[in-house]
């Protein structure tokens, strides 16, 4: 098995406040791997320090067998780790049609043929050509997601960042938006890295997870493990309440 993302020792701290105490985790290529952990546990910022956004102050990041320094990524990191957020409203720019928003990742990264790059990104997420000239708030929060999802798709990562993707989404979309990420996965053999709050989700996308307290894993489990209650901390039990949605059916 091959790690795609290692993580060892990491610490972030912002002034005196350490939101990243020692985390160590490590993610096998094409894995799904999940984070979960109460507000405010470093889940995000973990997220961040990975791409350079979060400032460490200890440990080492090795992705793709490339040991990470200081914040600045390389142009090919910079293509191969794409980051999807909650709020497709806040990530998409509000004046720009879609197809502006997916010619920009192109341009950066001088990838050419962008008509069709195009096309094909919007099919792959189950959006026709119709949407091309669409702005954000003509779509649905579904639609907007999907576009968020097809401009990380469109450079052709390796590896993706997602926090939180379908958190602000209903119900009967998060479900479609989650299958659709399930399935690019499979397809392309992406590696995931995915913060949620709701245990049903992770259960349901991840095969392992750890679970995050005021900077610190404080349990890394499976999530068979998980579904059957197996090797289950108190303050996984908690989290695993207070997760609506929660069952084991979602492990499926
Ligand atoms: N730039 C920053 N400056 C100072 N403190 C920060 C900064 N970013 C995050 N923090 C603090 O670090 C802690 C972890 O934040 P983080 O966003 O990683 O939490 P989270 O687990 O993603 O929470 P949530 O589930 O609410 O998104 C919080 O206490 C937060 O206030
Ligand atoms: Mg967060």
């Amino acid at each position: 098995m091959t790690i795609e993302i290692a993580i060892d020792g990491l610490s972030v701290t912002f002034r005196e406040f350490r939101a990243l105490k020692a985390v160590s985790i490590a993610v096998e290529k094409g894995e799904s791997f999940g984070l979960v952990g109460e507000s405010g546990s470093g889940k995000s910022t973990l997220l961040r320090a990975i791409t350079g956004l979060a400032p460490s102050s200890g440990g080492s990041i090795t992705v793709a067998g490339e040991t990470l320094s200081g914040s600045r990524r390389s142009h090919a990191f910079r293509r191969a780790v794409q980051m999807v957020f909650q709020d497709p409203y806040a990530s998409l720019h509000p004046r720009q049609t879609v197809d502006r928003q997916l010619v920009e990742p192109l341009a950066i990264h001088g990838i050419g043929d962008a008509e069709t790059r195009i096309l094909r990104a919007l099919d792959e997420v189950g959006l026709g050509p119709s949407f091309r000239f669409r702005y954000p708030h003509q779509l649905s929060g579904g639609q907007r997601q999907r576009v968020a999802i097809a401009r990380a798709l469109i450079v052709e990562p390796e590896i993706l960042l997602l926090d939180e993707p379908t958190s602000a989404l209903d119900a009967s979309v998060q479900a479609e938006v989650l299958n659709l990420l399930e399935e690019v996965r499979a397809r392309r053999g992406l590696t995931y890295l995915m913060v949620s709050h709701d245990l049903g989700v992770v259960t349901h996308m991840c095969s392992r997870l750890a679970v995050m307290r005021e900077g610190e894993v404080v349990e890394m489990l499976s999530a068979a493990d998980l579904a059957a209650g197996r090797t289950v901390s108190d303050y996984t039990a908690r989290l695993m309440v207070a997760s609506k949605g929660f069952s084991r059916e979602a492990a499926g």
